[in-house]
């Protein structure tokens, strides 16, 4: 059991969604909060209401797709409040678009923020957990990152590795005897604005050619889960120092249907 009073978090993509639920959580559990995103008003806003709650939090407009300004957050959180306990790499974006479809600016963007961002994110605070001696780097993947379907080619990739980098930092971890714990959140339909944030901060055309898939991939959203309630099992799993987390573990249905598969062609070419 890990206890999380009085620690520090540093949360991605804190200005909205499942980043915005984790802090209300890791909040309530008496936890100083270091937010970030690139979203500066909306973080300011999200930041202000922690204050006026009476909670000690920051703010740092960061883009998670530059390892200097995942640096520059780190800096910050210890320069603040002395130590960083937990870290959750969560902001995110995605996009619609057939694999052959989808523009190589489209493709980076992608990895850049839903990849990439992590593996700096490892790499920046790992070492800090790791020299402390305690601590939790969790991740948001999504039940993408554990199946795949069409037209989300780039973000199953993307969040297929993110399962891959933290399931690795797991073994690292255990196989270096380290207190440090790490896990990796994997929702199904969250009811957020990803959709439309991921509209506005992106500057090509690719969504046009995607966009009734945009338009369904919203609407089911919309009766997904609350992001309060994803903050408190993430909340749930690091006091528990639990890995996997799921919000729908229905959902597990599919990757298994995944395994099924792969045994049933091996058999038949036998
Ligand atoms: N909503 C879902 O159904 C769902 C399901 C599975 C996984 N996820 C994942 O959950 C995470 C959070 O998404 P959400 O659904 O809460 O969406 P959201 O849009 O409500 O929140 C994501 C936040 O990330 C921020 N962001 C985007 N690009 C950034 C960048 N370059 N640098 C810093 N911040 C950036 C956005 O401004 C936004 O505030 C993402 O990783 C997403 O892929 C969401």
């Amino acid at each position: 059991m890990y206890e999380v009073s009085g620690k520090t978090a540093v949360i991605t993509g804190a200005a909205s969604g499942i980043g915005l639920g984790i802090a209300r959580a890791f909040a309530a559990a008496d936890m100083k909060l270091v937010l970030a995103d690139i979203d500066g008003d909306g973080l300011d806003a999200a930041v202000q209401s922690f204050l006026d709650g009476g909670y000690a939090a920051i703010g740092r407009r960061t883009d998670v797709r530059h390892e200097a300004e995942i640096q520059a957050l780190a800096d910050a959180a210890i320069d603040e409040f002395g130590a960083v306990h937990v870290v959750c790499n969560n902001a995110g974006i995605g996009i619609g678009g057939a694999v052959e479809e989808m523009s190589v600016d489209d493709w980076a963007w992608t990895l850049d923020v839903d990849l990439w961002s992590v593996i700096h994110g490892v790499r920046v605070f790992l070492p800090l957990l790791k020299a402390q001696g305690e601590g939790h780097i969790t991740a948001t993947s999504s039940m993408a990152g554990l199946t795949c379907g069409p037209q989300l080619g780039a973000y199953h990739v993307a969040k297929h590795g993110v399962v891959a980098l933290m399931d690795t930092v797991r073994a690292e971890l255990r196989a270096a005897g380290s207190d440090v714990r790490s896990s990796v959140l994997c929702p199904g339909p969250i009811d957020t604005e990803i959709v439309r944030s991921s509209r506005r901060h992106h500057d090509g055309d690719a969504l046009d050619s995607a966009g009734t898939f945009m338009d369904q991939l919203e609407s089911t959203l919309r009766e997904g889960m609350a992001p309060d309630e994803v903050g408190d099992l993430v909340l749930n799993a690091v006091r528990n120092e639990r890995f996997w987390i799921l919000t729908h573990p229905s959902h597990l249905a599919l990757a298994q249907r995944r395994v099924d598969q792969i045994r049933a062609d091996h058999e038949h070419r036998r």
